[in-house]
């Protein structure tokens, strides 16, 4: 049975072995005790590692790191470790996570578990929306190993490949399956074409978001939410608010802020298209946050993706706008023109023509060919 166990007093005995025998380079993740004697693991490594999770005497520029070990029965196989959060040498260097398999034990999938279990550790521990880590050109077997958890390689260079795997969790936005989970058990209480927009926006998003630099599944689950309000019945503007609400309530701001920004591109309450249809508490709520609320990449990510996507597939954003404007007898100009600006935005930054990048002539919604 494999478990990944933070360093403690109980396994001193073993994991002395165990970081004694470690190099003190390979790989780029580095090991301060090579060959430490017993005493000195026990007076001053360990205790090292136990301060350095807790966050406590850190020399200067480092962050809190916790240190795991991988547990195949009674025998240690790896070391895993989980820096807090990025600073800027991280950020551009070693990243959140660094691991170490033990020689004997190297090509029996122990990489792997070992890193989907440190990744899922990292959910509760790392703010930042995605993992970082890095490794060496000439290592493909743990860049195999990355990529197998989900990585993607946002960067490389002519020693490394940078990767990044998305890391949902409470504070955050809810992972992948877990959004799809929410959407399913929101549907049937408020049937209609607004579950299927909301599954291509979740296409499109995805798809810009892999061309733009930006981590891809957030923006999938950000698509998937921004219309989940509807949960709660058939409103205009209040569906912003019961989003806003519902999201808050489950502990997931990023999508919350999605429900709100997502109706708003010139992100201020007079431009929305619609029925003004809320409470006067619901509505100081809404223009309160909008006040608050720099729009970020995602913000407007999920403004141009709400804009191109119907229940069918993805739509002209002309044709998609004009049915808005027939169907509620007008549609701010400069809302309008906000929205071009935003795709000639996102085909800058990818490079790619808007409609090939989401494939809109090959896309179409779950629910689709069942109507
Ligand atoms: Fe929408």
């Amino acid at each position: 049975m494999l478990e990944l166990r933070e360093a403690n007093l109980a396994d001193a005995e073993a994991e002395w072995r165990f970081v004694r025998e470690m190099p003190e380079d390979e790989n780029g993740l580095t090991n301060a005790w090579p060959g430490v004697s017993r005493e000195d693991f026990l007076a001053r490594a360990l205790p090292q590692m136990l301060d350095f999770a807790a966050g406590r005497n850190l020399p200067e520029g480092y962050v809190p790191e916790t240190s795991c070990f991988l547990w195949d029965g009674d025998t240690i196989v790896g070391q895993f470790r989980i820096r807090h959060w990025l600073c800027e040498s991280l950020r551009t260097g070693a990243g959140h996570i660094g691991y170490f398999v033990a020689k004997p034990f190297r090509g029996k999938g122990y990489g792997t578990e070992g890193l989907r279990l440190t990744v899922a550790a990292a959910h509760d521990i790392v703010p930042e929306e995605e993992l970082y880590l890095r490794v060496n050109r000439d290592n493909p077997a743990s860049l195999r190993v990355m990529l197998k958890n989900g990585g993607r390689i946002a960067a490389q260079d002519a020693e490394k490949f940078y990767v990044r795997i998305a890391n949902p969790g409470r504070g955050r936005y809810p992972s992948r399956a877990e959004a799809e989970r929410i959407l399913a058990e929101a549907e049937p209480r408020n049937p209609g074409p607004w579950g299927d927009h909301s599954r291509t926006a979740a296409h499109c998003a995805e798809r810009i978001a892999l061309r733009s630099g930006l981590c891809p599944e957030k923006a999938y689950v950000l698509g998937l939410l921004h219309d989940i309000g509807r949960r709660f019945g058939k409103r205009h503007l209040g569906h912003v608010s019961d989003g806003y609400a519902y999201m808050m309530a489950l502990g997931y701001p990023d999508a919350a802020r999605i429900c709100l920004t997502h109706s708003f591109n010139e992100m201020k309450l007079e431009g929305y298209v619609g029925n003004f249809d809320t409470t006067p508490e619901e509505t100081e709520l809404i223009r309160e946050k909008l006040r608050e609320v720099t729009p970020d990449d995602y913000d407007l990510l999920i403004q141009l993706c709400d804009a191109i996507s119907g229940a069918e597939g993805v739509m002209d954003i002309l044709e998609r706008m004009s049915d808005v404007k027939r169907r509620y007898g007008a549609y701010d100009p400069a809302k309008w023109e906000r929205n071009l600006a935003l795709k000639a935005l996102f085909e800058e930054r990818m490079q790619m023509d808007l409609y090939e990048a989401v494939e809109k002539d090959r896309f179409h919604p779950a629910g689709w060919s069942n109507r």
